[in-house]
């Protein structure tokens, strides 16, 4: 089983949402190959009612408070009760534009353990970091500090180098082997289960066969995903090989 997330980001409205599904569910989707999608708090149920019995639905953030006053906070209870399934913690995004810290991060996620709902911790280093060959050591701190504290292994990582979000740059098949390789090296330590690992960053349908290799068990995808028919292709391309 290969995973295709996909992550909307701050895009689509309400026409669009319609549109996609329509597209989405005309589409005969391939065996072995999950789907999940990660949108907007304003769609997720809307877009549960409308494609959530073929794709997972997932919200792209949390908060790290349980309830209260934090207004314009959305909580991982309120998530629960729309049904959502997996939520992003620690896009890059968020690390780098919104100022998200790693104790924000650890705390989401626990929140997100007390719902049941499964997190997909996003890594990775950024270009600086890549040229310096830090990609090691950054991602081992980013994996430490998001997990302080945590028994529960019900999760995921999207490993997601931050120079190739939306630039259309990958690294090299080799290097996103090696990478994930190490990824799942620093988790066996922290915990016995086998955790999935996917990769993220400017893939495409074209792409997705050239950069992926056995041990990385699907794709978190942004751009392509707000495109149906290129979002559906992701996982044929994928279930081929
Ligand atoms: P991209 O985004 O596929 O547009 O590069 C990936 C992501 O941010 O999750």
């Amino acid at each position: 089983m290969k995973y295709v997330f996909g992550n909307w980001k701050m895009n689509m409205l309400l026409d669009d949402v319609k549109k996609f599904s329509k597209s989405f569910n005309a589409q005969k989707l391939p065996k072995n190959i999950k789907y999940g999608l990660a949108v907007p708090y304003v769609f997720l149920h809307q877009m549960n009612q409308l494609v959530g019995k073929k794709c997972d639905i997932g919200a792209e953030n949390t908060s790290f408070a349980k309830f209260g006053e934090y207004t314009g906070e959305i909580s991982s209870e309120m998530l629960f009760d729309q049904g959502v399934k997996f939520c992003l913690v620690g896009h890059s995004e968020r690390r780098h534009k919104l100022g998200e810290t790693d104790e924000e991060i650890n705390e989401k996620m626990k929140r997100l353990f007390e719902f049941n709902i499964t997190p997909v911790l996003c890594v990775g280093e950024t270009k600086e970091e890549y040229e310096g060959k830090k990609t090691k050591r950054i991602l081992k701190s980013q994996l430490q500090k998001a997990l302080k504290g945590i028994n529960e292994n019900n999760f995921m990582v999207a490993y997601e180098p931050v120079w190739a979000i939306g630039t259309g740059l990958t690294p090299t098949k080799q290097e996103i082997c090696d990478t994930i390789g190490y990824i799942k090296k620093v988790l066996s330590l922290i915990t016995n289960k086998d955790i999935k690992v996917l990769y993220g960053g400017s893939v495409k349908p074209e792409n997705v066969k050239m950069i992926l290799s056995n041990n990385v068990d699907g794709v978190l995808v942004g751009g392509a995903s707000l495109d149906a028919i290129k979002f559906v292709d992701i996982g044929k391309n994928l279930a081929e090989e």
